[in-house]
């Protein structure tokens, strides 16, 4: 499992190369194009301008060393053109660049998050069953918060360096191409090192990410789990992983950022020959009156400059290259396409009447070899009770799921009125279905909102009357604050079966065709599960209604059953029926339900 994640992870980076990465990047930020464009344009007369003050520079400088008393009067003129120039730099900067910089980050900020979660909210089941939770949001916020820093830094760093070097590039060939010679000798090797730098400390990163990311899962696992920690007094013990496990963090990163500095050490003595070389030999030149003082300075003002750049943008190179990854993520999850496809001009009915088919249906989980479900045939008539019984793990929930298309089929088809589900629109048929599942899912808002998840504009007596259906009522009306109180996160202030209350709350809310109750009293103590089961009577009525229950005692009352074992329909027929069919497995657990509770 470890060797294949850091498998992966190679991959990942294996694949990522400097232009790679930008081209990624950019893509991600298609709205903005425009505004880059513009802002790069300003970018590009910035660095033209800034040329000209150290040239204004040059020229009072040979003008000082004639030490002619006439030149005063110019050289005041040129003080105060470079002062111009100055100034009109810092106004093309604000007007321009920086404000515009700033506005594109922010459009790009809104933009990555509003589209990571677009993308991610209209996956299928497969992908969030694949990810988990907090991989998924941390994936999305470091994704966009490292672009916006590099992004930041593209602007004003790479973008401006880039320009500098081209120009001063050329300013060094007009004064003389030796110039151009001595730079072109240091900056490759400059270069060179930097890459070296990072190849060097590669495999530190990602060592150094693997350990964050254990740190990271302990954390959050004892923080999840804290009930069982506490009630097995694991406190310390978890702790003691933790600490062990950022300590090893602590070792790594050391060795990473020791390593990084020594070569940045390095890179400052290639800077600093190319910098001895470039004065040496312009004073060469300016001993055999080949250029003149104030050319020496302009050369060695700008390709100083130049060269501190350099310095910066190779610091973003090694950034970018710690980056890379989280980007690389992000650009992933937006290249993620659903397997279930939302058919082009697929079927959205009116209504529907609710029949329901399975097909020679055979289904397997992506994980599993095993098939979920087995050649499955199966028909759920409108506007009655189906009951599926049957062994955990039997495919109950599957067949729920198949449903709804969140998976679809191996093999076979599910049909809704005589059409596979794949001719129809997901959205327009999965709204006529209603389904109380074995987990309730809770947002942490009020009671209200919970109940009204699927009728945003309900009025307070229909959440009411679902409310009492649902049998909820009670429990709600003493709560603190009723209607209004907050359930937490994941519903924690609620106990199981309140929050299955909830959850026939909310479906029976949405009014379906179609309603599904996987387990819906499982965790509902006999009396409450008889009041549950009058509700569920008395909304059944003209809806097709498909019932999971383990106890039988909810089901007996069922049009038909269901009996599902190991992905295959073993049994179908009416309690009556099947409570008589000698040695069958619907039987055999009646009988095991009579030894306990339930009879
Ligand atoms: N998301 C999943 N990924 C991989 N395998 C799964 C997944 N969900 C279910 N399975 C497997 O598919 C089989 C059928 O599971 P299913 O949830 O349909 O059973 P069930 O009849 O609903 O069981 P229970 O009564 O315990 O709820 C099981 O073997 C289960 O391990
Ligand atoms: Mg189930």
């Amino acid at each position: 499992m470890k060797a294949k994640k850091a498998e992966k992870k190679n991959e990942i980076v294996g694949k990522i190369n400097l232009k790679d990465f930008w081209v990624k990047t950019w893509k991600l930020l298609a709205p903005s194009h425009k505004h880059i464009m513009q802002v790069a344009i300003s970018i590009f007369f910035i660095e033209a301008l800034n040329l000209v003050g150290p040239y204004i520079l040059k020229v009072i400088i040979d003008k000082i060393t004639t030490l002619d008393v006439s030149q005063f009067g110019p050289i005041v003129l040129l003080v105060g053109a470079m002062l111009l120039i100055s100034q009109t730099i810092s106004i093309v900067d604000f007007l321009f660049t920086d404000g515009k910089i700033f506005t594109i980050l922010a459009d790009m900020t809104a933009y990555l998050y509003n589209n990571a979660l677009h993308k991610m909210i209209f996956l299928d089941l497969n992908y969030h069953e694949r990810e988990n939770t907090g991989g998924k949001v941390v994936k999305i916020s470091r994704g966009v918060d490292k672009i916006n820093n590099l992004f930041g830094s593209f602007f004003w760093e790479v973008l401006p360096t880039i320009f500098q070097i081209i120009f001063t590039a050329i300013v060094l060939l007009w004064v003389n191409w030796v110039f151009l010679l001595l730079v072109s000798i240091f900056v490759p090797i400059f270069v060179f090192l930097t890459l070296k730098i990072n190849r060097g400390v590669y495999p530190l990163r990602v060592s150094r990410y693997d350990s964050e990311e254990e740190a990271a899962g302990i954390m959050a696992q004892s923080i999840i789990n804290i009930n069982t920690v506490k009630s097995f007094v694991q406190e310390r013990q978890e702790y003691r992983k933790f600490k062990k496990a950022t300590e090893k963090v602590k070792n790594v990163f050391n060795l990473e950022y020791g390593q990084l500095l020594r070569y940045n050490w390095i890179r400052n003595i290639v800077i600093d020959l190319g910098r001895a070389s470039i004065l040496f030999f312009g004073v060469y030149l300016v001993i055999h009156g080949k250029i003149t003082v104030g050319s020496l300075v302009f050369v060695y003002t700008i390709s100083e400059k130049a060269l501190l750049s350099l310095y910066r943008i190779s610091r973003l190179y090694d950034r970018i290259m710690e980056s890379a990854d989280a980007v690389e993520r992000l650009y992933d999850l937006n290249l993620e396409e659903p397997e279930i496809k939302n058919p082009e001009r697929g079927i959205r009915p009116e209504n529907v009447r609710g029949a329901i088919e399975f097909r020679n249906v055979s289904y397997s989980y992506h994980e599993s070899n095993a098939k979920a479900l087995d050649n499955v045939n199966l028909k759920i008539s409108s506007g009655c009770v189906t009951a599926l019984v049957g062994p955990s793990g039997g495919g109950k929930t599957t067949v729920v799921r198949m449903i709804y298309r969140h998976y679809d089929p191996d093999k076979g088809a599910v049909l809704l009125d005589g059409r596979d589900l794949r001719e129809y629109d997901l959205y327009g048929f999965r709204k006529f279905i209603s389904i109380v599942p074995q987990e309730v899912e809770m947002f942490n808002t009020t009671i209200c909102e919970n109940i009204a998840y699927a009728k945003a504009n309900a009025s307070m007596t229909e959440i009411r009357a679902a409310a009492r259906i649902a049998n909820a009522e009670e429990f709600i009306t003493n709560l603190k604050d009723s209607y209004d109180t907050i359930v937490g996160e994941r519903g924690i202030k609620l106990s199981g079966g309140q929050r299955q209350r909830i959850g026939i709350a909310r479906a029976i809310l949405a009014n379906p065709r179609i309603l599904i109750f996987d387990e819906a009293t499982s965790s509902l103590d006999s009396y409450s599960e008889k009041l549950i089961q009058d509700a569920m009577e008395k909304i059944s009525k003209n809806r097709t209604v498909i019932i999971i229950a383990h106890r039988l005692s909810t089901i007996q009352k069922a049009d038909k059953i269901v009996v599902l074992e190991h992905g295959r329909v073993a049994e179908v027929g009416s309690h009556t029926e099947l409570s008589q069919l000698e040695g069958g497995l619907y039987q055999k657990l009646i009988n095991l339900q009579k030894v306990g509770d339930v009879g």
